[in-house]
């Protein structure tokens, strides 16, 4: 494994990318959008000279990573020469579809490919290739170049070969694998993360706190970076507020629908940062 291909050159695809360069790895991040191309290659740019700014980078490792990567809207060049694909596109079942039967004919067939979707298990694409076993979920979380967990979920047929190469690689990037046995939604840290708010908005419905005063719980408390209505608030009410909605029209569980508290917030337009306010006031 010395080659990776990356699809989608988006918020996760490009923060990918570049992970992998720095680790070594030749890489390529591949995009149909000529902008997206342009903008992950500036946001490179601009990354690395300030890792190089802040001493975490010498002046040559950031060359070397540099000259390890290119940006592009080319597709059978690169996909002739990858040993792992990272098909991180738009969130959208036919279009992962589309490029996932363009990669099983273009790579070599060793290659491994697998998605970083983060809401489609990879059983919904490995019957679009001819090699279901060396297909697979490689779930990394935002943003991509600093936090160093990634989901690694197994489909039915994914092989044990596969998963033992995928985790190698996840290590080679100096992260660290989590290893899911089946798919279930939202895989592991995402659960848990509803979790928690779930149980938050619960606390603050029932009167039992403020929210700032649960926020305050889960930080000095428990030692998370943020509280869960802070976290909202980053995130965007939306997301939060969609995602439940999806998990609804999916399950038709009324246990998935957002919290009345979340779709108050989403009716009234306050999404959090991006809208000045949510849950906190941003202004
Ligand atoms: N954003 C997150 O927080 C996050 C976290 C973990 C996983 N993910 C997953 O990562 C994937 C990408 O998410 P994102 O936030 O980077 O999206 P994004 O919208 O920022 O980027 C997607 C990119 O894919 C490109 N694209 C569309 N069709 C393509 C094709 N056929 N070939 C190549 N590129 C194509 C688009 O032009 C766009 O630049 C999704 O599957 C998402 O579930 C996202």
């Amino acid at each position: 494994m010395t080659t990776i291909l990356v699809i989608g050159s988006g918020a996760m695809g490009r923060q990918i990318g570049m992970a992998a360069a720095v680790a070594g790895f030749t890489t390529t991040v591949r995009d149909v959008d000529p902008g997206a191309v342009t903008a992950a290659e500036t946001d490179m740019r601009g990354w690395l000279d300030g890792r190089v700014a802040k001493g975490r980078l010498s002046a040559e490792q950031a060359a070397d990573a540099g000259g390890r990567i290119r940006f592009t809207t080319e597709l059978e060049e690169p996909a002739a020469h990858a040993d792992l694909v990272i098909e991180a596109a738009t969130e959208k079942l036919d279009v992962k579809r589309a490029i996932f039967t363009d990669l099983d004919r273009l790579t070599p067939d060793h290659a491994i490919l697998a998605t970083n979707s983060s809401t489609l298990g990879s059983s919904a694409v490995a019957d679009a290739t001819g090699r279901p076993d060396r297909v697979c979920n490689l779930h990394f979380f935002n943003p991509a170049l600093v936090m160093r967990a990634v989901e690694n979920v197994r489909n039915e047929h994914t092989s044990d070969e596969t998963v033992a190469t995928v985790s190698a690689v996840v290590r080679a990037l100096g992260k660290s694998p989590v290893l899911l046995t089946r798919e279930v939604p939202g895989f592991v840290a995402n659960r848990l993360l509803a979790a928690v708010r779930n149980e938050a908005l619960e606390l603050y419905a029932d009167g039992v706190a403020s929210f700032e005063d649960i926020d305050v719980a889960a930080r000095d408390a428990l030692g998370h970076p943020m509280g869960p209505f802070e976290l909202m608030d980053l995130v965007g009410i939306d997301v939060s507020y969609l995602i439940r909605q999806a998990a609804f029209e999916q399950s038709g569980d009324p246990q998935d629908l957002p919290h009345p508290l979340v779709t108050a917030k989403y009716e009234a337009g306050e999404y959090g940062r991006k809208t000045g306010k949510g849950w906190y006031d941003h202004d």
